[in-house]
Protein backbone atom coordinates (compact mmCIF):
# COMPACT_ATOMS: atom_id res chain seq x y z
CA UNK A 1 0.00 0.00 0.00
CA UNK A 2 1.03 3.29 -1.04
CA UNK A 3 1.10 6.14 1.93
CA UNK A 4 1.31 9.91 0.64
CA UNK A 5 1.41 13.27 2.44
CA UNK A 6 1.67 16.35 0.34
CA UNK A 7 2.82 19.91 1.56
CA UNK A 8 0.26 21.98 3.14
CA UNK A 9 -0.06 26.18 2.71
CA UNK A 10 3.20 26.88 4.15
CA UNK A 11 1.45 30.53 5.03
CA UNK A 12 -0.98 28.86 6.89
CA UNK A 13 0.32 25.43 8.77
CA UNK A 14 3.87 24.62 9.38
CA UNK A 15 3.29 21.27 10.71
CA UNK A 16 3.66 18.19 8.83
CA UNK A 17 2.07 14.45 9.15
CA UNK A 18 5.06 12.41 8.88
CA UNK A 19 8.17 13.36 10.73
CA UNK A 20 11.08 11.24 9.98
CA UNK A 21 10.64 9.25 12.75
CA UNK A 22 7.23 8.43 12.08
CA UNK A 23 8.26 7.09 7.77
CA UNK A 24 9.88 4.63 9.77
CA UNK A 25 7.42 3.14 11.70
CA UNK A 26 5.71 3.27 8.34
CA UNK A 27 7.89 1.75 6.70
CA UNK A 28 8.19 -1.18 9.11
CA UNK A 29 4.53 -1.93 8.74
CA UNK A 30 4.20 -2.89 5.49
CA UNK A 31 3.81 0.85 3.40
CA UNK A 32 5.22 2.62 0.38
CA UNK A 33 6.37 5.97 1.15
CA UNK A 34 5.60 8.92 -0.98
CA UNK A 35 6.20 12.66 -0.28
CA UNK A 36 6.79 16.19 -2.56
CA UNK A 37 10.57 17.96 -2.14
CA UNK A 38 11.18 19.66 0.45
CA UNK A 39 8.60 18.01 2.73
CA UNK A 40 9.57 19.14 6.10
CA UNK A 41 12.62 21.18 5.65
CA UNK A 42 11.08 24.44 6.75
CA UNK A 43 11.44 22.16 10.24
CA UNK A 44 15.08 21.28 9.36
CA UNK A 45 13.91 17.41 8.37
CA UNK A 46 15.47 17.24 5.18
CA UNK A 47 14.71 15.62 2.26
CA UNK A 48 17.90 13.39 2.60
CA UNK A 49 16.83 12.21 6.44
CA UNK A 50 13.49 10.73 4.34
CA UNK A 51 15.36 9.16 1.58
CA UNK A 52 17.63 7.41 3.91
CA UNK A 53 14.42 5.22 5.22
CA UNK A 54 13.22 4.67 2.21
CA UNK A 55 10.56 7.46 1.47
CA UNK A 56 10.00 7.96 -2.31
CA UNK A 57 10.64 11.56 -2.90
CA UNK A 58 8.93 12.79 -5.97
CA UNK A 59 8.77 16.42 -7.81
CA UNK A 60 4.99 16.16 -9.11
CA UNK A 61 2.45 16.43 -6.08
CA UNK A 62 -0.21 15.43 -8.28
CA UNK A 63 1.65 12.22 -8.94
CA UNK A 64 2.14 11.40 -5.60
CA UNK A 65 -1.71 11.86 -4.86
CA UNK A 66 -2.72 9.51 -8.23
CA UNK A 67 -0.22 6.58 -6.62
CA UNK A 68 -2.00 7.10 -3.23
CA UNK A 69 -4.23 4.38 -1.65
CA UNK A 70 -3.51 6.43 2.05
CA UNK A 71 -3.06 10.18 2.25
CA UNK A 72 -2.12 11.74 5.26
CA UNK A 73 -2.72 15.57 6.14
CA UNK A 74 -3.18 18.24 8.86
CA UNK A 75 -5.74 20.32 6.80
CA UNK A 76 -7.74 19.40 3.94
CA UNK A 77 -5.94 20.09 0.65
CA UNK A 78 -6.73 22.86 -1.75
CA UNK A 79 -10.05 22.12 -4.26
CA UNK A 80 -7.65 21.91 -7.02
CA UNK A 81 -6.04 18.68 -5.11
CA UNK A 82 -9.22 17.68 -3.90
CA UNK A 83 -10.96 17.22 -7.56
CA UNK A 84 -8.36 14.48 -8.74
CA UNK A 85 -8.76 11.99 -6.04
CA UNK A 86 -10.68 8.94 -7.00
CA UNK A 87 -12.74 5.98 -5.63
CA UNK A 88 -11.29 3.75 -2.65
CA UNK A 89 -8.36 6.43 -1.72
CA UNK A 90 -8.62 6.77 1.97
CA UNK A 91 -7.57 10.91 3.46
CA UNK A 92 -6.79 11.52 6.83
CA UNK A 93 -6.32 14.27 8.43
CA UNK A 94 -8.02 16.97 10.71
CA UNK A 95 -10.87 18.07 8.13
CA UNK A 96 -12.73 20.47 9.93
CA UNK A 97 -15.84 18.63 9.22
CA UNK A 98 -18.34 21.88 10.13
CA UNK A 99 -16.33 24.38 8.15
CA UNK A 100 -15.90 22.03 5.48
CA UNK A 101 -18.89 19.90 5.05
CA UNK A 102 -19.82 20.91 1.31
CA UNK A 103 -16.10 19.76 0.05
CA UNK A 104 -16.69 16.56 2.68
CA UNK A 105 -20.02 15.65 0.82
CA UNK A 106 -18.79 16.03 -2.70
CA UNK A 107 -15.83 13.61 -1.84
CA UNK A 108 -18.10 10.57 -0.09
CA UNK A 109 -20.28 10.77 -3.42
CA UNK A 110 -16.92 10.16 -4.88
CA UNK A 111 -16.48 7.60 -2.50
CA UNK A 112 -13.34 8.12 -1.11
CA UNK A 113 -12.81 7.46 2.42
CA UNK A 114 -12.64 10.38 4.58
CA UNK A 115 -11.29 10.81 8.62
CA UNK A 116 -11.06 13.33 10.97
CA UNK A 117 -9.27 12.35 13.64
CA UNK A 118 -10.99 15.48 15.73
CA UNK A 119 -14.22 13.36 16.03
CA UNK A 120 -12.43 10.59 17.83
CA UNK A 121 -14.57 9.50 20.70
CA UNK A 122 -12.59 10.48 24.06
CA UNK A 123 -12.08 6.95 25.34
CA UNK A 124 -9.17 5.14 26.85
CA UNK A 125 -8.38 3.56 23.44
CA UNK A 126 -8.16 6.40 21.13
CA UNK A 127 -5.86 8.70 23.66
CA UNK A 128 -3.01 7.46 21.34
CA UNK A 129 -4.46 9.15 18.35
CA UNK A 130 -6.04 12.30 20.70
CA UNK A 131 -5.21 14.93 18.16
CA UNK A 132 -7.68 17.20 19.74
CA UNK A 133 -5.59 16.65 23.09
CA UNK A 134 -2.16 16.48 21.67
CA UNK A 135 -2.65 20.03 19.95
CA UNK A 136 -4.55 21.83 22.35
CA UNK A 137 -2.10 20.44 25.61
CA UNK A 138 0.79 22.42 23.78
CA UNK A 139 -1.27 25.32 22.76
CA UNK A 140 -1.77 26.05 26.71
CA UNK A 141 1.67 25.49 26.95
CA UNK A 142 2.32 28.35 24.55
CA UNK A 143 -0.33 30.69 25.46
CA UNK A 144 0.92 31.33 28.61
CA UNK A 145 4.61 31.61 27.58
CA UNK A 146 3.17 34.05 24.53
CA UNK A 147 1.51 36.22 27.15
CA UNK A 148 4.10 36.39 30.05
CA UNK A 149 6.11 37.72 27.44
CA UNK A 150 4.30 41.21 26.34
CA UNK A 151 3.62 41.04 30.24
CA UNK A 152 5.75 43.86 31.25
CA UNK A 153 6.53 42.88 35.16
CA UNK A 154 7.90 39.80 36.59
CA UNK A 155 6.14 36.57 37.09
CA UNK A 156 7.11 34.93 40.26
CA UNK A 157 7.39 36.83 43.37
CA UNK A 158 11.01 38.28 44.28
CA UNK A 159 12.09 39.58 47.34
CA UNK A 160 14.83 41.81 46.55
CA UNK A 161 17.10 44.25 48.77
CA UNK A 162 15.52 46.99 46.57
CA UNK A 163 12.26 45.61 47.34
CA UNK A 164 9.48 42.48 46.72
CA UNK A 165 8.27 41.93 43.52
CA UNK A 166 4.71 40.49 44.18
CA UNK A 167 3.98 36.84 42.05
CA UNK A 168 1.59 37.69 39.05
CA UNK A 169 -1.66 37.00 38.99
CA UNK A 170 -3.26 34.32 36.16
CA UNK A 171 -6.98 33.11 35.65
CA UNK A 172 -7.54 30.60 33.04
CA UNK A 173 -11.00 30.48 31.89
CA UNK A 174 -11.93 27.01 31.09
CA UNK A 175 -10.18 24.34 32.70
CA UNK A 176 -10.04 21.64 29.52
CA UNK A 177 -6.77 19.65 28.10
CA UNK A 178 -5.55 23.91 27.23
CA UNK A 179 -6.71 25.43 30.28
CA UNK A 180 -4.88 22.21 32.51
CA UNK A 181 -1.94 22.52 30.70
CA UNK A 182 -2.05 26.75 30.92
CA UNK A 183 -2.35 25.96 35.21
CA UNK A 184 0.60 23.80 35.17
CA UNK A 185 2.61 26.01 33.18
CA UNK A 186 1.62 29.53 34.61
CA UNK A 187 2.59 27.33 37.99
CA UNK A 188 5.96 26.44 37.09
CA UNK A 189 6.93 30.12 36.49
CA UNK A 190 5.68 31.06 39.85
CA UNK A 191 2.35 32.38 38.90
CA UNK A 192 -1.01 32.53 41.43
CA UNK A 193 -3.37 30.70 38.93
CA UNK A 194 -7.02 31.16 39.49
CA UNK A 195 -9.05 28.66 36.94
CA UNK A 196 -13.02 28.36 36.24
CA UNK A 197 -15.05 26.10 34.28
CA UNK A 198 -18.30 24.49 33.98
CA UNK A 199 -17.41 21.08 34.36
CA UNK A 200 -17.11 20.30 37.87
CA UNK A 201 -14.61 17.28 37.06
CA UNK A 202 -12.45 20.01 36.46
CA UNK A 203 -12.20 21.56 40.23
CA UNK A 204 -10.31 18.29 41.27
CA UNK A 205 -7.99 18.83 38.41
CA UNK A 206 -7.25 22.94 38.88
CA UNK A 207 -6.13 21.86 42.37
CA UNK A 208 -4.24 19.25 42.26
CA UNK A 209 -2.36 21.08 39.77
CA UNK A 210 -1.56 23.85 42.61
CA UNK A 211 -3.98 26.18 41.25
CA UNK A 212 -7.59 27.75 42.73
CA UNK A 213 -10.89 26.93 41.74
CA UNK A 214 -13.60 29.58 41.04
CA UNK A 215 -16.75 27.98 42.07
CA UNK A 216 -19.77 29.59 39.93
CA UNK A 217 -22.26 29.73 43.25
CA UNK A 218 -25.34 27.83 42.64
CA UNK A 219 -24.76 26.50 38.97
CA UNK A 220 -25.62 23.15 37.85
CA UNK A 221 -22.44 20.72 36.57
CA UNK A 222 -22.77 21.48 32.74
CA UNK A 223 -21.34 18.10 31.33
CA UNK A 224 -22.33 16.30 28.44
CA UNK A 225 -21.54 12.05 28.70
CA UNK A 226 -19.21 12.88 26.68
CA UNK A 227 -17.18 14.64 29.01
CA UNK A 228 -17.77 17.95 26.50
CA UNK A 229 -18.67 21.73 27.78
CA UNK A 230 -23.00 22.30 27.30
CA UNK A 231 -23.87 25.73 26.61
CA UNK A 232 -24.58 27.74 29.49
CA UNK A 233 -27.55 28.61 30.78
CA UNK A 234 -28.68 32.30 31.41
CA UNK A 235 -29.03 32.11 34.67
CA UNK A 236 -25.28 30.72 34.97
CA UNK A 237 -23.90 33.17 32.69
CA UNK A 238 -25.18 35.87 34.77
CA UNK A 239 -23.37 34.24 38.25
CA UNK A 240 -20.56 33.45 36.12
CA UNK A 241 -20.46 37.18 34.95
CA UNK A 242 -20.43 38.18 38.65
CA UNK A 243 -17.55 36.38 39.97
CA UNK A 244 -15.30 37.10 37.05
CA UNK A 245 -15.94 40.57 37.07
CA UNK A 246 -14.73 40.74 40.66
CA UNK A 247 -12.08 38.40 40.38
CA UNK A 248 -10.58 40.59 37.21
CA UNK A 249 -9.93 43.34 39.46
CA UNK A 250 -7.02 41.38 41.25
CA UNK A 251 -5.82 39.57 37.44
CA UNK A 252 -2.96 40.51 35.13
CA UNK A 253 -3.09 37.83 32.95
CA UNK A 254 -6.13 35.99 31.76
CA UNK A 255 -5.55 32.91 29.17
CA UNK A 256 -9.25 32.19 27.93
CA UNK A 257 -9.92 28.20 26.18
CA UNK A 258 -13.48 28.09 26.80
CA UNK A 259 -14.91 26.03 23.49
CA UNK A 260 -18.54 24.08 23.30
CA UNK A 261 -18.16 21.34 20.19
CA UNK A 262 -19.58 22.92 17.32
CA UNK A 263 -20.95 26.14 18.62
CA UNK A 264 -19.24 29.46 17.92
CA UNK A 265 -16.57 29.96 21.40
CA UNK A 266 -18.96 31.44 24.25
CA UNK A 267 -18.37 35.60 25.04
CA UNK A 268 -17.36 35.24 28.90
CA UNK A 269 -15.44 38.44 28.98
CA UNK A 270 -17.58 41.21 28.18
CA UNK A 271 -16.99 44.84 27.53
CA UNK A 272 -18.43 46.04 31.01
CA UNK A 273 -15.70 43.40 32.32
CA UNK A 274 -13.15 45.39 30.75
CA UNK A 275 -13.39 48.73 33.50
CA UNK A 276 -12.61 46.15 36.03
CA UNK A 277 -9.27 45.52 34.80
CA UNK A 278 -6.18 46.67 35.94
CA UNK A 279 -3.56 48.74 33.40
CA UNK A 280 -1.06 46.53 31.61
CA UNK A 281 -3.18 43.28 31.98
CA UNK A 282 -2.72 40.84 28.73
CA UNK A 283 -5.56 38.30 27.53
CA UNK A 284 -4.43 35.17 25.53
CA UNK A 285 -7.68 34.09 23.48
CA UNK A 286 -7.26 30.52 22.85
CA UNK A 287 -10.47 30.22 21.21
CA UNK A 288 -9.55 33.28 18.89
CA UNK A 289 -10.08 31.24 15.94
CA UNK A 290 -13.66 30.10 16.73
CA UNK A 291 -15.00 33.79 17.61
CA UNK A 292 -12.83 34.46 20.74
CA UNK A 293 -14.12 34.33 24.73
CA UNK A 294 -13.73 38.31 24.48
CA UNK A 295 -16.00 40.64 22.96
CA UNK A 296 -12.81 42.45 21.64
CA UNK A 297 -10.26 39.60 20.58
CA UNK A 298 -9.57 39.89 16.81
CA UNK A 299 -7.11 37.19 15.02
CA UNK A 300 -3.67 37.30 14.69
CA UNK A 301 -4.25 40.94 16.13
CA UNK A 302 -3.10 42.43 19.21
CA UNK A 303 -6.30 44.84 20.17
CA UNK A 304 -5.78 47.67 23.00
CA UNK A 305 -8.61 48.16 25.29
CA UNK A 306 -8.85 50.16 28.23
CA UNK A 307 -4.78 49.51 28.85
CA UNK A 308 -5.58 45.44 28.52
CA UNK A 309 -3.97 44.05 25.47
CA UNK A 310 -5.77 41.33 23.91
CA UNK A 311 -4.04 37.88 21.73
CA UNK A 312 -5.48 35.59 19.75
CA UNK A 313 -3.86 33.74 16.70
CA UNK A 314 -5.14 31.69 13.73
CA UNK A 315 -3.00 29.08 14.64
CA UNK A 316 -0.78 29.27 17.49
CA UNK A 317 0.82 26.09 17.35
CA UNK A 318 2.87 27.06 14.21
CA UNK A 319 4.82 28.86 17.00
CA UNK A 320 5.95 25.42 17.96
CA UNK A 321 5.69 23.27 15.09
CA UNK A 322 8.24 20.91 15.42
CA UNK A 323 6.93 19.53 18.83
CA UNK A 324 3.29 19.54 17.30
CA UNK A 325 4.30 17.94 14.19
CA UNK A 326 6.08 15.00 16.44
CA UNK A 327 3.33 14.38 18.83
CA UNK A 328 0.72 14.90 15.55
CA UNK A 329 2.62 12.65 13.25
CA UNK A 330 2.49 9.74 16.35
CA UNK A 331 -1.04 9.97 17.00
CA UNK A 332 -2.04 9.50 12.92
CA UNK A 333 0.56 6.63 13.07
CA UNK A 334 -1.74 5.32 16.03
CA UNK A 335 -4.84 5.82 14.02
CA UNK A 336 -3.73 4.10 11.01
CA UNK A 337 -2.13 0.65 12.84
CA UNK A 338 -5.33 0.18 14.23
CA UNK A 339 -7.38 0.94 10.44
CA UNK A 340 -4.76 -1.75 8.78
CA UNK A 341 -5.00 -5.19 8.25
CA UNK A 342 -1.41 -6.66 8.29
CA UNK A 343 -2.33 -9.98 7.39
CA UNK A 344 -4.08 -8.97 4.26
CA UNK A 345 -2.28 -5.75 3.72
CA UNK A 346 -5.07 -3.42 3.64
CA UNK A 347 -7.22 -1.15 5.05
CA UNK A 348 -9.99 -2.75 7.21
CA UNK A 349 -12.97 -0.33 7.58
CA UNK A 350 -14.58 -2.06 10.44
CA UNK A 351 -17.67 -0.03 11.53
CA UNK A 352 -17.88 -2.63 14.83
CA UNK A 353 -14.62 -0.38 16.00
CA UNK A 354 -16.21 2.36 17.53
CA UNK A 355 -12.59 4.48 16.92
CA UNK A 356 -13.23 3.74 13.11
CA UNK A 357 -17.07 4.46 13.17
CA UNK A 358 -16.98 7.94 14.40
CA UNK A 359 -14.18 9.22 12.55
CA UNK A 360 -15.03 8.15 9.06
CA UNK A 361 -17.34 11.00 7.31
CA UNK A 362 -20.66 9.79 6.70
P1 LIG B 1 -12.75 21.91 24.86
O1 LIG B 1 -11.53 22.29 24.12
O2 LIG B 1 -13.99 21.54 24.10
O3 LIG B 1 -13.17 23.13 25.86
C1 LIG B 1 -12.22 23.72 26.74
C2 LIG B 1 -12.80 23.90 28.13
O4 LIG B 1 -13.70 25.02 28.15
C3 LIG B 1 -13.60 22.71 28.66
O5 LIG B 1 -13.07 22.28 29.88
C4 LIG B 1 -15.01 23.28 28.82
O6 LIG B 1 -15.72 22.65 29.88
C5 LIG B 1 -14.74 24.75 29.07
N1 LIG B 1 -15.86 25.65 28.90
C6 LIG B 1 -16.82 25.66 27.91
N2 LIG B 1 -17.69 26.66 28.09
C7 LIG B 1 -17.29 27.34 29.21
C8 LIG B 1 -17.79 28.50 29.90
N3 LIG B 1 -18.87 29.16 29.49
N4 LIG B 1 -17.13 28.90 31.00
C9 LIG B 1 -16.01 28.24 31.44
N5 LIG B 1 -15.50 27.15 30.83
C10 LIG B 1 -16.13 26.70 29.73
O7 LIG B 1 -12.46 20.74 25.90
P2 LIG B 1 -11.26 19.67 25.94
O8 LIG B 1 -10.07 20.32 26.50
O9 LIG B 1 -11.13 19.03 24.62
O10 LIG B 1 -11.81 18.62 26.99
C11 LIG B 1 -13.14 18.09 26.90
C12 LIG B 1 -13.33 16.91 27.79
O11 LIG B 1 -12.70 15.75 27.25
C13 LIG B 1 -12.78 17.05 29.21
O12 LIG B 1 -13.74 16.49 30.07
C14 LIG B 1 -11.54 16.20 29.21
O13 LIG B 1 -11.22 15.71 30.48
C15 LIG B 1 -11.97 15.09 28.29
N6 LIG B 1 -10.87 14.35 27.68
C16 LIG B 1 -10.87 12.96 27.73
C17 LIG B 1 -9.87 12.22 27.17
C18 LIG B 1 -9.90 10.72 27.22
O14 LIG B 1 -9.27 10.13 26.41
N7 LIG B 1 -10.60 10.09 28.08
C19 LIG B 1 -8.77 12.89 26.46
C20 LIG B 1 -8.86 14.33 26.44
C21 LIG B 1 -9.89 15.02 27.03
Amino acid sequence: MNLVSISENKNLEKRIAITPEIAKKYISLGFNLFLPKDYGSHLGFKDNNYKDLGVKILDDENEIISNANVIIQLNLPDEEKLSTLKEDQTLVGSLNTFVNKKKLDTLKTKKINCFSLELLPRITRAQSMDILSSQANLAGYKAVIEAFQIYERAIPMMMTAAGTIPAAKVLIVGAGVAGLQAVATAKRMGALVFATDVRMASKEQVESLGGKFLTVEGAENLETEGGYAKEASEDFKKKQEELLSETLKKIDIVICTALIPGKEAPKIIKEEMFKNFQQGTVIYDLAAIQGGNTVFTEVDKIVEKNGVKILGEANILNKLPVSASNLYAKNMFNFISNLYDKENKRLNINLEDEIIEKTLIK
